[in-house]
């Protein structure tokens, strides 16, 4: 590894950890997520409890829950606790606003997320983070698992000269993308929106990359070849970096919380043709910004 990205793992590495009282961690990779023991979701947290969340949060990006029984309304209470609550793109007709639900069976063509990405990230303020709580597991062995990659690093290891070439560039994040040459449905009021490539978590002001491959269309301060090849770049250094990742095996009543604003998902769909089901609950978040 060259010396920079080794210096960038160290430091995020040895920096100083949040101490808990009232919670415990078990990260999952010395560089991302945490198994979080200590609470139960069904009940009111306390405030104390609720901090130490918050700066697990901070400092993990990516948090599970274990053994959550939890209620729709229990779901959006918690998540009412980071801010309000981020309506769904599309609703199904009857559906809850706040709630999405990701289902997969043995009728999919697709599932949700089947990809490195963050959530709508065309929208104008993208959500701070989304919790997804999943009920039904393929057999156990039968995958469904969801990879989390930190984005914070990603952009710590790149080259300085690279660092210094995207910090001042920006790229046109496109809603309709992802729908590929279907296209949205008609009455999606498609969001475009262009945000800068590199970008300052809003809470810690630590710097991160912020493409992905199904929202991303273009940098425009640069020529379609080259803003192609770059982007191809980042991308390739995200999915071909396994130190930057962590994942996550579920089970029944696991809920997970991720910082939709520094890291990346992929759910693996693995394990057709079985069923795999969860909601999910995300929350607002505020206009990226270099
Ligand atoms: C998503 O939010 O992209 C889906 C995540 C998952 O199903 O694990």
């Amino acid at each position: 590894m060259e010396d920079y990205a080794l210096d960038a793992v160290k430091a995020i590495t040895t920096r100083e950890k949040p101490a808990y009282e009232t919670i415990a961690l078990d990260p999952l990779t010395p560089v991302l997520g945490a198994e979080v023991s200590g609470v139960d979701l069904r009940e009111e947290l306390t405030k104390r409890q609720l901090t130490e969340i918050k700066d697990a949060f901070l400092d993990r990006h990516v948090l599970v829950f274990r053994d959550q029984d939890i209620t729709p309304e229990d779901h959006k209470r918690f998540a009412a606790h980071f801010g309000p609550l981020h309506p769904v793109a599309l609703p199904a007709p009857g559906s809850d606003p706040y709630v999405l639900e990701i289902s997969a069976s043995a009728e999919s063509k697709n599932v949700a997320g089947n990809g490195w990405h963050a959530d709508g990230t065309a929208d104008a303020e993208p959500s701070l983070g989304s919790m997804l709580h999943v009920t039904r597991i393929p057999e156990p062995g039968a995958g469904g698992d969801t990879m989390f990659a930190n984005m914070h690093l990603a952009y710590e290891m790149l080259s300085p000269a690279m660092k210094t070439f995207l910090d001042g560039l920006t790229a046109v994040h496109d809603g309709a993308q992802p729908w590929g040459e279907q296209g949205p449905p008609a009455e999606y009021e498609v969001p475009v929106n262009e945000h800068p490539v590199v970008v300052r978590h809003p809470e810690t002001g630590r710097k991160l990359l912020f493409v992905n491959r199904p929202y991303t269309a273009r940098i425009p301060q640069l020529s379609r070849a080259e803003s192609d090849a770059v982007l191809e770049m980042l991308y390739r250094h995200i999915a071909g970096t396994p130190l930057l990742a962590c994942r996550v095996r579920w089970q029944p009543n696991t809920l997970v919380f991720w910082d939709n604003r520094c890291v990346q998902h992929h759910a693996i769909w693995d394990y057709y043709p079985h069923s795999r089901y969860g909601r999910r609950v995300a929350i607002d978040g505020t206009r990226p910004r270099a």
